[in-house]
């Protein structure tokens, strides 16, 4: 890969960081912050050039918020002409049994996590199928595949991305446009440091290879997909977990 334009939603940490020091040789990247008040990471983004991107914006910009996407995207157009891969990496928790959980906090992350991904994957979509070439990668969970307690809006949230996964593959696909997902199992990062020292144990205890993933390992699965080399796969789920779904 090399001269793309490349957002990757929630880039500046954890998996997201992985991610665009994963894709950054050759390219330029288009990262995204929550903090209004965020002036800038210089820090990260010397990082990134160090590993060879051409151009690093990071932009404050709220997946879920229609205005601030439909504008962040036509900037992105207006100054670069073309968006060749977008990794629908934002993601947030708000857990709580079932019983306790409540509509503020389903609305939330589902808002975030299946609503934004749509949203960002439609506007960038427009552009990649006129370019007859685009890359779509969304970050799901092995949550949505197997559910977990406590977690009903994220399950939710990450199983609903298989089926918008699916679907946009099958709508673009005549046009040179591949949609995948990842769904990573336990990855250390700020998400799952949240989590007890009780409940890490029990985790560990049930991954078949004995450790949990690095946000690294999930960065190496989206290189591939966002690849030439996966210019033949779309609508598929790749599980980078370490066995703990079989
Ligand atoms: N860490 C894990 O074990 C794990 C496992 C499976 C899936 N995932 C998924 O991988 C992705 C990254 O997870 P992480 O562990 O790096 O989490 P993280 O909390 O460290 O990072 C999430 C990123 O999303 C951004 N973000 C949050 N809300 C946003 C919004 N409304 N608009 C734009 N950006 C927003 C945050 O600023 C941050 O950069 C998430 O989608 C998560 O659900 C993580």
């Amino acid at each position: 890969m090399a001269n793309k334009v490349v957002i990757i939603t929630g880039g500046t940490r954890g998996i997201g960081k992985a991610i665009a020091m994963a894709l950054a040789d050759g390219n330029t990247l288009v990262l995204t912050h929550t903090n209004p008040n965020f002036t800038g990471d210089a820090a990260l983004i010397s990082e990134l050039r160090e590993k060879g991107a051409k151009e690093v914006i990071i932009k404050v910009w709220l997946v879920q918020d229609e205005t601030a996407s439909q504008n962040a995207v036509a900037e992105i157009i207006a100054s670069y002409g073309r968006i060749d891969v977008l990794v629908n990496n934002a993601g947030i928790t708000r857990d709580n049994l079932s019983l306790r959980l409540s509509k503020e906090d389903w609305d939330k992350v589902l808002e975030v996590n299946l609503f934004g991904a749509f949203l960002v994957s439609r506007l960038c979509a427009k552009h990649m199928l006129k370019a007859r070439y685009g890359r779509i990668i969304n970050l799901s969970s092995v949550v949505g595949f197997s559910g977990n307690p406590g977690q009903a809006n994220y399950s939710a949230s990450k199983a609903g991305l298989i089926g918008l996964t699916k679907t946009l593959a099958l709508e673009y696909a005549s046009r040179g446009v591949t949609v995948n997902a990842v769904a990573p199992g336990f990855i250390s990062t700020d998400m799952t440091e949240k989590l007890s020292q009780e409940q890490k144990a029990a985790y560990l205890e049930k991954i078949p290879l004995k450790s949990f993933g690095s946000p690294d390992d999930v960065a190496n699965a989206i290189a591939f997909l966002a690849s030439d080399k996966a210019s033949y796969i779309t609508g598929q789920t790749l599980h980078v977990n370490g066995g703990l779904y079989l």
